[in-house]
């Protein structure tokens, strides 16, 4: 069953009813100011930081799920009747509804008796304001007196205090109405120097800043009293809960059409400007003034969106493909893309299922999305880089997030784990491959942000070599410290405490417990360092790298190889986890794909073999579940893993993050059919017609899908901000696809589909567009290459020398 269906010519996604199984949301904003929006205009609003900036309230834990957001209210003047345009919160019956998720921005568009209104939001480029643009047309054959009521709720700035420290928050608020805009200014009277507002581009006929004057005692957001008597209450806000509501009153003639714009924004004003006039308590207007002129026309406001639009373009344009399969086609140009700038704005901070309050940027996940992002925005991704890399310890070992604001790391949700160094050997080297920047390399990047410290961000990278090396185990494995990739096999933590959290609590002295998944990921990363040393010209540093890839490389076999697959790690006991002598959890994806990845075992078959265990033991019709058995009961050796019921989360759930290691290993051993089978059984396209089981949206990837054990198998969960959305990306767009970029150039190396007949695209590289035309003559991967009509040898071209600009490829494979 579908909700809606794509509109990929315009890059949308059309909800044809409100009551989708879950919020299906979007994102707006690409810079400093963002909100999440919902399809019936549900979410909230924040300036850079989730929980410390937030502008509008969001609402936890409600019923219904999607609630607070930016409603507007009808109301026929002359029957009295009103309703949500956007269906919340009124909820009444609508004649007609759609919402248009784009590419930054949302429309939502209804119908009843006679007035169609739509809803234009998006956030403007390079502004911290967000702008509704309201379009009402009464299609009557008489005229309509209507009346038109936003709302939104403040937040009180902290999202967390705002939602628990109401012995202060009801004291608190404080608004100023001035020419007919509304400002919010809780705390602006002490340290704070940030403040929203609220306009409207009509006369207003009235206003609310005081939620309960609005609603009315008693009353919810469904049924506002200033709403049903059709009338504002002018109440200005002293404590309690400030929003921002303003009423128009507006006669259409037959068939007259009319807009009306809302713009909420955020500005900061300096320290020593607050006031005006000085020495007062009344907000400096001076910087929002020119800005609410701006935005009240329309003109101006038209002219935003398409520079918004010319944006995505521009981004979306540099890889584009045409395949066979529409589901390709439409993640790669589209939605995966998008989604992946999603994941590099809000990392893992908020969302549906992300409040906004617990988590800032992941050092692990804010790495592996620039796989995702690095080809659209590489400027930003090089910043990041050096951002994540000044909040690495001088051990070579990493907080485990830092957070936007401040560009510090904390141990908020634990340190110490282990994988957490080699991801930005990783992604530094996802950066190099795109761009050629070498320069990077020699950027002084500070030690645990501490001025003073900076070394060339290539120290940095040594470091996080050594520090696997520096915490080998009894096996010679990497040590795990507090877990790995999979946050949950906490094999240190050992808790028998209700509520302890798993990430930061640790009972053993870690000497024992070992990966097999890190061992995979430091032959990866080793040999990704050893490139970029070689490149260098650091020959001795390639060297060792590549002496210790090899070693580990021979460790794996020895004890992580189980004779039909990888072992996933050793307990803290010294016995193994993942292995055929386990009573449950026997086998796991993570070792599988990543030693496969790495290189180990592709010559010898023992990576055939790995994969042939996980299509026998881990492939579902909805994806690759995380391991099998599921843990049916509580180990406190392994944490919490095991604290999930089974088919949940990482207690075998189909984590789409690390299914796409499989797909890559796939094409790795030439096997492009089961790559793009896995590929699209989570693919969320594919999956858009069975939406009332998937339940997320089916535009983006969402990080787990219940497993098999599940009850609800192939429920989706925590859609949006997951590592899957770069994995996927990468793996279809660099592996099955091949078109992957190296240090010497852009490797053209396709492991498609037999069934495929060829393919197109375009892929912008280094300033050049390569235009590259696949075709298949026979059923392997054999490939023969001419680059503007010349055949070359091997799969890399290099960027052309003497200022070709457009290059034309033509490949074949069989
Ligand atoms: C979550 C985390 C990620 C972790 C994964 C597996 O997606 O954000 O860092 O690797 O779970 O536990
Ligand atoms: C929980 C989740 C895991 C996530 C972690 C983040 O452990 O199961 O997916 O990565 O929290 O702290």
């Amino acid at each position: 069953m579908k909700y809606g269906y794509f509109d990929d010519k315009n890059r949308e996604y059309v909800i044809t009813r409100p009551d989708t199984p879950l919020p299906w949301i979007n994102y707006l904003g690409c810079q400093d100011y963002f909100g999440i929006i919902s399809a019936t205009a549900g979410g909230y609003s924040y300036y850079r930081d989730a929980r410390l900036r937030r502008i509008t309230r969001g609402r936890y834990n409600n019923v219904p799920f999607d609630f607070g957001g930016r409603y507007i209210y009808l109301r026929d003047d002359t029957s009295g009747e009103f309703w949500s345009p956007s269906w919340m919160p009124t909820r009444g019956a609508l004649e007609q509804y759609e919402c248009r998720h784009g590419m930054g921005y949302s429309t939502i568009s209804s119908t009843l008796n006679g007035i169609a209104a739509s809803t234009r939001y998006f956030v403007p480029l390079d502004e911290t304001l967000e702008i509704w643009q309201l379009t009402l047309t009464n299609n009557r054959p008489e005229p309509a007196e209507l009346s038109v009521f936003s709302s939104v709720e403040f937040c009180l700035w902290d999202a967390m205090d705002d939602s628990t420290n109401f012995q202060r928050n009801f004291s608190i608020g404080q608004v100023e109405i001035d020419d007919e805009v509304i400002y919010h200014k809780t705390e602006y009277r002490e340290r704070r120097n940030h403040f929203a507002w609220f306009a409207c581009s009509e006369k207003l006929a009235g206003f609310d800043t005081q939620r309960e004057a609005f609603l009315g005692p008693w009353r919810g957001w469904d049924k506002p009293a200033a709403v049903e008597r059709g009338e504002s209450a002018g109440s200005v806000a002293h404590g309690w809960s400030p929003i921002g509501s303003h009423h128009v009153r507006a006669r259409f003639a037959p068939g007259e059409t009319r807009q009306i714009i809302y713009v909420l924004g955020y500005n900061e004003n300096k320290v020593e400007e607050k006031f005006d006039p000085p020495g007062s308590q009344t907000v400096n207007k001076k910087t929002v003034k020119p800005l609410i002129a701006k935005y009240r026309e329309r003109a101006n406001v038209d002219a935003a969106f398409e520079r918004l639009r010319a944006y995505w373009d521009g981004l979306l344009g540099i890889y584009q493909v045409s395949t066979p399969d529409e589901h390709t086609d439409r993640m790669v140009n589209i939605w995966n893309a998008y989604q992946c700038m999603a994941t590099f704005n809000m990392s893992r901070s908020a969302s549906t299922f992300e409040s906004g309050i617990g988590r800032g940027l992941g050092f692990r996940d804010s790495n592996q999305d620039l796989l995702g992002f690095v080809h659209m925005v590489p400027e930003r991704a090089r910043q990041r880089i050096l951002d994540l890399a000044a909040t690495q310890l001088p051990t070579g070992g990493a907080y485990h997030q830092y957070q936007p604001l401040t560009k510090k790391g904390n141990n908020d949700v634990g340190g110490n784990f282990n994988d957490d160094p080699h991801w930005l050997i990783v992604g530094v080297g996802a950066y190099l491959k795109e761009t050629g920047d070498w320069g990077i390399l020699d950027e002084p990047v500070m030690f645990d942000s501490a001025p003073g410290s900076e070394q060339p961000l290539y120290e940095h990278l040594r470091r996080s070599f050594r520090y696997t090396l520096e915490r080998l185990g009894p096996h010679g494995l990497p040590l795990i410290g507090r877990a790995d990739w999979n946050d949950c096999l906490n094999l240190n933590c050992f808790s028998d405490t209700p509520g302890q959290s798993f990430q930061t609590t640790t009972s053993k002295d870690g000497k024992v417990a070992e990966s097999v998944f890190i061992a995979g990921l430091f032959v990866l990363a080793a040999k990704e360092l050893a490139a970029i040393a070689t490149r260098r010209g650091q020959k001795g540093d390639a060297k060792a790298c590549l002496e210790e890839a090899a070693r580990m490389d021979e460790t794996v076999r020895k004890h992580g190889w189980d004779g039909e697959w990888f072992v996933r790690a050793y307990d803290d006991f010294g016995r193994k986890i993942g292995s055929n002598e386990c009573e449950e959890g026997k086998i796991f994806i993570e070792s599988q794909g990543f030693c496969v990845l790495a290189g180990i075992g592709l010559e010898d078959g023992m990576a055939r073999k790995a994969l042939d265990s996980v299509r026998k033991h881990l492939a579902t019709p909805h994806g690759i579940v995380l391991q099998q058995p599921a843990y049916s009961r509580y180990y406190i050796e392994y944490g919490e893993i095991s604290s999930y019921p089974p088919g949940y989360k990482e207690n075998a759930g189909i984590f789409c993050h690390n299914n796409p290691w499989v797909i890559i290993g796939e094409t790795m051993l030439g096997n492009g059919d089961a790559a793009h089978d896995y590929y699209s059984r989570i693919n969320p396209s594919a999956r858009e017609t069975i939406s009332e089981v998937h339940r997320c949206e089916p535009y983006v990837y969402a990080q787990m899908i219940a497993g098999r054990d599940a009850p609800t198998h192939g429920e989706a969960k925590n859609s949006w901000l997951t590592g899957t959305a770069a994995w996927n990306y990468y793996a279809i767009t660099q592996w099955i696809l091949g078109i992957r970029p190296e240090y010497e150039g852009l490797r053209i190396a396709p492991v498609v589909p037999q069934g495929w007949k060829g393919f197109n695209a375009t892929r912008k590289f280094r300033g050049v567009t390569y235009r590259i035309a696949v075709s298949r003559k026979g059923t392997g991967n054999k490939l023969s290459l001419k680059v503007d009509g010349k055949a070359i040898d091997g799969s890399v071209i290099p960027v052309p020398t003497d200022g070709r600009k457009d290059v034309k490829i033509e490949a074949v494979i069989g």
